[in-house]
């Protein structure tokens, strides 16, 4: 497969993204397309000025959305403004689905084969939208999901049970945003579980407010995005299968379809490669069921807009 990845919306998260992937020396060509091409052609220039300083030389151009053509991935973070002071990521939702419906049908006809990583928010909406949008099969589109809840989270954790967060083996899942939660019944480290503590689990509830927190503050949030999304594409381009709770398709997990929710899937070159199905307890299912109840509501607000 070829190394090439196309960003489209090359903002805060996108550039991030760009020179994430740009120092790991993964990707070997890629691909700006905003909706400022001179903007677009600025960033691609100032990556290009560091090509000096890198082992691996990688080519980084700004494009339109025709030259997605041939990418390995497409990373999707172009997005309306959010407001300032911005608590529910939803409320960008009718923009970017406008967005989506303009972009993604073309992207879909330049690169047929692609596997796509949405990051845009509401994500889980966005990845339903982008499934629909460009009739990929499930296993191409994939949103970014929970994995920087679970990465905060892990983060929170590590302290208290002194393992690094790296090791421990805990997701958050469910929606990106309200209604996600900690699968703590499944958590563990070294083959011991982890103790489901009431102190443990509202450190689930510390990480769902920290990237809100962190936006009140800068007013957006790019970093540990932008990794998480390289971190992705990274395990696409290398095939390296690892797990990650991402949003995707889901299809009678919990007694739940027709809504993008994130699981722990395993991603390699094919994309989305194999879905795991952790044994979530009762409350964890039923706080499952209500993630989904709540993505649907968006969907539905995107599919049948009021008059
Ligand atoms: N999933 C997550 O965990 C997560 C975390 C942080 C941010 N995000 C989301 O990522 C998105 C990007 O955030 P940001 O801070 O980088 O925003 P930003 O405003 O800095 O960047 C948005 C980019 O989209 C581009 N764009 C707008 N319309 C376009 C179009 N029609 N075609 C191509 N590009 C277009 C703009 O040119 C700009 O480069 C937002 O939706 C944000 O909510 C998601």
């Amino acid at each position: 497969m070829g190394m090439k990845v196309s960003i489209i919306g090359p903002g805060k998260v996108g550039m991030v993204l760009a020179y994430t992937l740009m120092m790991k020396g993964v990707a070997r060509e890629i691909v700006l397309i905003g909706s400022d091409r001179a903007r677009a052609e600025g960033e691609a220039m100032d990556l290009m000025h560091a090509q000096a300083f890198l082992q691996v030389p990688v080519t980084v151009r700004a494009g339109e959305l025709a030259d997605t053509a041939g990418s390995a991935v497409v990373a999707v973070c172009a997005s309306v403004p959010s407001p300032p002071g911005m608590t529910d990521r939803n409320v960008i939702a009718e923009g970017n689905a406008a967005l989506f419906r303009s972009v993604l049908p073309q992207v879909a006809k330049a690169a047929p084969d692609t596997r796509l990583v949405i990051v845009s928010n509401p994500v889980d909406a966005m990845t339903w939208l982008a499934l629909e949008v460009t009739g990929f099969p499930p296993a191409r589109v994939m949103g970014s999901g929970t994995l920087v809840d679970s990465i905060r989270f892990r983060e929170l954790l590590s302290p208290l049970i002194r393992i690094h967060p790296d090791d421990l083996r805990a997701y958050i899942l469910g929606e990106h945003g309200e209604h996600q939660f900690p699968a703590m019944s499944v958590a563990s480290a070294g083959g011991e579980l982890i103790d489901d503590t009431p102190e443990r689990r509202a450190l689930c509830e510390q990480a769902k407010n920290l990237g809100i927190e962190v936006f009140r503050k800068k007013g957006n949030t790019c970093y540990a995005i932008g990794l998480a999304a390289a971190y992705i594409v990274e395990s696409i381009l290398l095939d390296e299968k690892r797990t990650i709770p991402l949003s995707v398709k889901i299809d009678g997990f919990a007694g739940v379809s027709g809504v993008c929710l994130s699981v722990p899937v395993v991603v390699g070159a094919n994309g989305v490669e194999r879905y795991l199905h952790p044994a979530l307890n009762p409350l964890e299912t039923s706080q499952f069921r209500k993630a989904a109840m709540a993505v649907r509501s968006v969907i539905d607000r995107l599919q049948h807009p009021p008059a």
